[in-house]
């Protein structure tokens, strides 16, 4: 992804960070891909690493994909070494929201526990920063069917439960205010 404007060169600096923090965790040089369009590469890549994160009833469609990646201002990339993913991030602006409100869609990775979700969470709250968001939504479960307890995974991050309903969803909530700008 190339990105123009004031911030480009900031931006530059937080995804080569991530990658050399991704390589010294991965043990691999690590590089991140951000696909333009969806080819059937990116979406062999989406669908394995989804296919091992998430169950089958959270699992997109082509067109719910697709769908998504029109989204306005999206961010979308792929941790690979080699041909292989390992990992990716899906999000995009929240037009609904009186500020200006990022929405973090999906994050999966194939090998959990290792720091990698940490790791691409902080990049992307640092980007967010950068591009002047004010805050970072995002809906999940308080456990994953697997007993990983999302919810305790994103309030180390500095989110915080904004709304809940019966089907167990959670909506969480990082503010970005300038306070804030200290990393973590
Ligand atoms: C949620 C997710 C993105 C986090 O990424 P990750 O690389 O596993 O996260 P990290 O390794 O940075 O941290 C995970 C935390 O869970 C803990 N953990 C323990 N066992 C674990 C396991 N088997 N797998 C994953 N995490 C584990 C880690 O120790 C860490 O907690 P800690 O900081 O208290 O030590 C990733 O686990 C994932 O893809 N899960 C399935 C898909 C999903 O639920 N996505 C989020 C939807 S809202």
């Amino acid at each position: 992804m190339i990105e123009h404007g004031p911030n480009s060169e900031d931006v530059g600096r937080i995804w080569q960070t991530l990658e050399a923090e991704l390589t010294r965790v991965i043990g691999r040089p690590t590089k991140l891909v951000f696909p333009s369009t969806m080819d059937d590469i990116y979406y062999k890549w989406f669908k394995t690493i989804e296919a091992t994160a998430f169950r089958e009833e959270l699992r997109y469609s082509a067109e719910e994909i697709l769908e998504r990646v029109e989204k306005p201002d999206l961010l979308l990339f792929f941790v690979t070494t080699g041909q292989e993913a390992l990992a990716f991030i899906l999000g995009y602006r929240l037009e609904t929201e009186w500020e200006p409100t990022f929405y973090i869609d999906t994050i999966a990775v194939r090998q959990q526990g290792r720091g990698v979700g940490s790791l691409i969470m902080n990049a992307v709250m640092a980007w967010a920063r950068v591009k002047k968001y004010r805050a970072i939504v995002l809906d999940t479960e308080e456990k994953n069917e697997k007993g990983l307890p999302l919810r305790r995974f994103y309030e180390k991050l500095g989110f915080v439960l904004f709304d809940s309903d019966e089907t167990g969803n959670l909506t969480m909530r990082l503010r970005l205010s300038s306070k804030d700008m200290r990393s973590r």
